[in-house]
């Protein structure tokens, strides 16, 4: 375990995407969740989420195989169906299939094109799933791009996501300008799930090196919304009421390794192809990776007197400070 039981214990209560919906079919397919290893397949239209390990030897059940009926287990044939519950036990088939046989499954259900989960939530809780602004607006398109690996604590990530301070020392080669670099002040107001922000600034949204569509001095406004501890979305309202927003959503595989999930909707360029847009920001994550993995310490620091702070970075000020009130310890996930 590499969190610390107590961060661990609330961490374990909020939702978090696990999966791309559409990599999950009848057929097991393994992913990590706060140390916890998991399976996930498709029993018809039911979606099962469960321990990936086998109760009886503790083999990954993602080794195995559906048959139609279940997954099979590749050590002695135990096949899990419907509810994680275990339906066959080769060996021994006249023998009543005791409850210690069945997977221990976990809460889950789909949205925003990604498979979210919780390991704490009961089974038919109403799941509390970050908002998306726009996802469900019919004059928008909905994009999913491919999860990344990166490898550092989820709360370094995010933070990274709202820092508008690095645009032009991190970016350059995409949507940064060098020459920009002066952060204006702004705003941020803390609302039920974590805090908004709204940023105001010269520094552009569109690829560097295209045309610019816009009006030499128009105001980008990007609108920041956190959903404690590892969810925010971007909004980003581009000239001619052209707007996208972009969900960063970190999911803790462990303190120290995070899966990164980032759907995003935009009411403009619908007709371009997505794969465009999926490289040009997993360009932009692939630019921000260099930094988190780099970070030290790996954790996050709540107590404020640990870093220098400047006032670009009132966001994660009021990051760390919210993270604490929830009860996170001052060295989050140290
Ligand atoms: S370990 Fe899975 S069936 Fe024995
Ligand atoms: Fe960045």
């Amino acid at each position: 375990m590499t969190f610390e039981e107590h961060d661990w214990h609330l961490l374990a209560q909020y939702w978090y995407p696990i999966a791309l919906a559409r990599d999950i079919t009848d057929q097991p397919t393994s992913s990590m969740l706060l140390d916890m290893p998991l399976v996930i397949y498709k029993m018809n239209d039911e979606l099962v989420v469960a321990k990936d390990a086998c109760p009886h030897r503790g083999v990954p059940l993602s080794l195995g195989k559906n048959d139609g009926q279940g997954v099979v287990c590749r050590y002695h044939g135990l096949r899990f169906g419907s509810e994680g519950k275990c339906n066959r036990i080769p060996a021994h088939p006249q023998h009543k299939i005791s409850e210690r046989f069945h997977l221990k499954t976990y809460a889950a259900v789909e949205k925003y094109g990604l498979i979210w989960c919780s390991l704490s939530a009961e089974k038919d809780a109403e799941p509390h799933i970050p908002h998306m602004p726009f996802w469900d607006d019919a004059e928008y398109q909905q994009l999913v791009c491919p999860q990344i690996d990166i490898q550092c604590f989820a709360g370094r990530q995010l933070e990274g996501f709202i820092d508008v301070a690095h645009f032009a020392w991190v970016h350059p080669d995409t949507f940064g300008d060098p020459e920009d670099v002066e952060v204006p002040d702004y705003s941020t107001t803390e609302t039920e799930v974590g805090f908004n922000a709204d940023y105001i600034s010269s520094v552009g949204r569109y690829p560097i090196g295209i045309e610019q569509r816009g009006q030499e001095d128009f105001k980008w406004l990007r609108h920041f919304e956190v959903s404690l501890p590892f969810t925010a979305t971007l909004t980003i309202h581009f000239p001619n009421h052209a707007k996208q927003v972009i969900m960063n959503a970190a999911s803790p595989m462990t303190a120290r390794s995070t899966r990164l999930f980032a759907p995003i909707c935009r009411n403009y360029d619908k007709d371009l192809p997505v794969e465009d847009a999926y490289a040009f920001n997993m360009k932009i994550f692939e630019e921000d990776r260099v930094i988190v993995e780099n970070q030290k310490p790996e954790y996050l620091p709540l107590d404020l007197s640990l870093e220098a702070h400047f006032p670009a970075d009132r966001s994660s000020s009021m990051y760390r400070k919210l993270l604490r009130k929830r009860g996170f310890s001052p060295l989050f996930a140290a």
